[in-house]
């Protein structure tokens, strides 16, 4: 049972990220997200260049984006050269009726949120496991935090009512370290109403570099299903 139920979340990312990789035109520079959904978005923009010639330029968000792009042969640039994207692509943790996010479970947030700004267009891709009523019941935010200051934040964090949980590494001794060099914070919250609100305060303490809230950023959200795709378009 169990493995049927993995096999249909795989196939229903698979078919969000097909959905997704409509929206790569001729010339775009692509933000390429991170994560288990988007490399199937990051497969098939590969298959794309092979089949149609397709020209395009990649902005990989994580050292996983950048070797998924070159194993699958998209050139790639650099927010230096290409400061403003026509489209990034990316996963979430979760995501709410009006396209708020929750992101970092693979501890990419920061350049994934530079990387989504910078863009005209944010899509996200996910199974529709990751729809939610409320954004922050069953899941931490995570926050990217400097390692100097990872003890006054989490004083600051206790002030605000959170419970932070410095991420441990898998496979490795001692906290994970993120692609900058940093550490993740993951923060539960008992009642998360003003979510905005929490994000601003959360941003304000010294030592957070950005926070997994991605409010009001995701233009479309494709959602895979056992049996289709769902689209959600923020008003
Ligand atoms: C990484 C992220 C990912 O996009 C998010 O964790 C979703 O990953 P997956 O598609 O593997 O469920 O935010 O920081």
């Amino acid at each position: 049972l169990r493995r049927e139920n993995v096999d249909w979340r795989e196939d229903a990312k698979k078919r969000a990220a097909l959905e997704a990789v409509k929206h790569v035109r001729e010339g775009f520079v692509v933000g390429l997200g991170s994560g288990t959904t988007v490399a199937y978005a990051i497969q098939e923009i590969g298959k794309r260049i092979k089949r149609e010639g397709l020209q395009v330029l990649g902005v990989p968000t994580s050292h996983q984006a950048l070797m998924l792009a070159v194993n699958h042969s998209i050139p790639i640039t650099t927010l230096d050269e290409h400061p403003k994207l026509d489209l990034t692509i990316d996963g979430a943790d979760q995501i709410d009726r009006d396209l708020n996010l929750i992101k970092g479970m693979g501890g990419a947030l920061m350049r994934e949120k530079i990387v989504a700004s910078a863009a005209k267009q944010f899509v996200i891709v996910a199974d529709k496991t990751k729809l939610v009523e409320k954004l922050g019941t069953s899941q931490p935010i995570p926050l990217e935090v400097l390692p100097f200051a990872l003890s006054t934040v989490i004083a600051r964090i206790k002030e605000l009512g959170g419970k932070p949980v410095l991420r441990e590494g898998n496979r490795k001794i001692g906290p994970v370290v993120t692609d900058n060099g940093n550490f993740i914070l993951d923060v539960e919250f008992e009642s998360v109403d003003a979510l905005d609100k929490l994000d601003v305060a959360l941003k304000l303490i010294p030592g957070v570099l950005e926070t997994g809230l991605f409010m009001s950023m995701a233009d479309v959200v494709y959602l895979g299903k056992s049996d289709g795709v769902m689209r959600l378009e923020r008003k």
